[in-house]
């Protein structure tokens, strides 16, 4: 930052101070959307962003709750003279996609990084947060995704104590420039929980922290990132969340009707933000259908926030519960296993006695009272997911 900026920053920062309840405001619950990366990686361009928007409407995603339409690395040109930060010839126009995706009744959601570059390696915005920060707000900007990448250089040699202290100060001054722009702007910390970043993540004025490094579209990475959430459901809760990292549902290699139902159901029973990274484009009805399953996007954004928690592991048996808001406990038996099996579900570790109320969830269908020796066919490689218990009235 010039001391230009930090003068400007420095006066409008007590006017628009916001505090932690304001940051936890903006995310009551997992935020959901779509981003660019998992797809369009790099090459991203203006038209992909556009046609993004206009098919999370046509599809009925928007309407199931996808509102942040992000771009993610690969918009940034170079900065002028004055170091104001222009977008490459792929996005001739920034305010005014941002207002297309506006006018759709979506959100607009940027990406940058606090070093030198991005790991795609684009401009960030070291030394110019506050400047970014303003820009940012200027076009309408309503969520950043901030992700450590070339700062890391600035890490080495460093105590793991010392490079904590530096990533914290990091994310805090950009929170600190969004704040001052006096624009409300969710704020996704991505740094692949280097520095166990879910101890601080809420306290730097993270609304999300990524906890892995990145997904890929197969089965075990997707697993592998569900897995990495153990322990860490303490951390989460309404207004700060932990990542799994965005959704490969729908890509080459989680495009299967059994692993993508798996996939959200994991995300879901872990309150992970939803957001969606496939070719709107060219999306099958299966995935579609997945994406915006009612009952399951509801169990993820369930008010009450709590993060489910793997209970029990019997090979390749895995069982998930999640308190809800209504008195309900979701459950999810995971099969990891290539071929069908039969599974009960074990009573004692869901803290259950004789036969409970049961509804299950993909397939939106009552099933009466069950007990522990109801069998399930779990097929391969997917998931049962079961809402037990009779909801509470309000
Ligand atoms: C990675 C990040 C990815 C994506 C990519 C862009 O560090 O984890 O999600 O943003 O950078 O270069």
């Amino acid at each position: 930052m010039g001391w230009l900026g930090l003068v400007l920053s420095l006066l409008a920062w007590p006017a628009f101070a916001a505090g932690p309840a304001d940051h936890a405001a903006l995310a009551p619950t997992p935020p959901m959307g779509w981003n660019s990366w998992n797809h369009f990686g790099a090459d991203v361009t203006d038209a992909d962003i556009r046609h993004a928007a206009d098919e999370l409407v046509s599809s009925g995603m928007a309407a199931a709750g996808y509102r942040y339409v992000i771009i993610d690395d690969g918009w940034q040109g170079q900065r002028d003279a004055q170091g104001e930060l222009h977008s490459n010839t792929k996005f001739p126009d920034m305010k005014s996609l941002a207002d297309y995706v506006h006018g759709k009744g979506l959100k607009f959601g940027i990406y940058s990084s606090p070093g030198e570059k991005t790991c795609g390696g684009y401009t960030g915005s070291l030394g110019h947060e506050a400047q970014d920060a303003r820009l940012f707000a200027s076009w309408g900007v309503d969520y950043l995704k901030y992700d450590l990448c070339s700062f890391r250089r600035h890490l080495d040699g460093k105590t793991e104590a010392e490079q904590t202290a530096m990533m914290k100060a990091a994310y805090r001054l950009m929170r600190q420039q969004l704040d001052a722009t006096g624009r409300p702007i969710v704020y996704a910390l991505c740094n692949y929980g280097w520095g166990r970043v879910w101890e601080w993540g809420a306290e730097v004025g993270g609304n999300l922290w990524r906890t892995t490094d990145d997904i890929r579209a197969n089965y075990e990475s997707m697993m592998f990132n569900a897995n990495a959430q153990l322990g860490l459901q303490r951390y989460a809760g309404p207004g700060h969340w932990n990542d799994a990292d965005m959704l490969e549902i729908g890509n080459k290699g989680l495009d299967e009707p059994e692993t993508q139902r798996t996939h959200l159901t994991l995300w879901a029973m872990l309150a992970a933000p939803l957001i969606a990274g496939n070719d709107l484009s060219a999306m099958s009805a299966d995935t579609r259908d997945v994406l915006t399953d009612k009952e399951v996007l509801a169990i993820d954004q369930d008010p009450r926030g709590a993060p489910g928690n793997r209970v029990m592991q019997e090979g390749p048996i895995q069982l998930w519960a999640r308190p809800l808001a209504d008195g309900t406990l979701a459950v999810a038996l995971v099969n990891t296993l290539n071929h069908s099996l039969n599974a009960t579900l074990d009573f004692k570790a869901l803290g259950l006695t004789g036969s409970v109320q049961a509804h299950d969830v993909w397939q939106h269908r009552d099933l009466g009272r069950i007990d522990q020796q109801h069998v399930f066919e779990v097929p391969s490689l997917g998931v049962v997911l079961l809402k037990i218990g009779k909801p509470q009235a309000h």
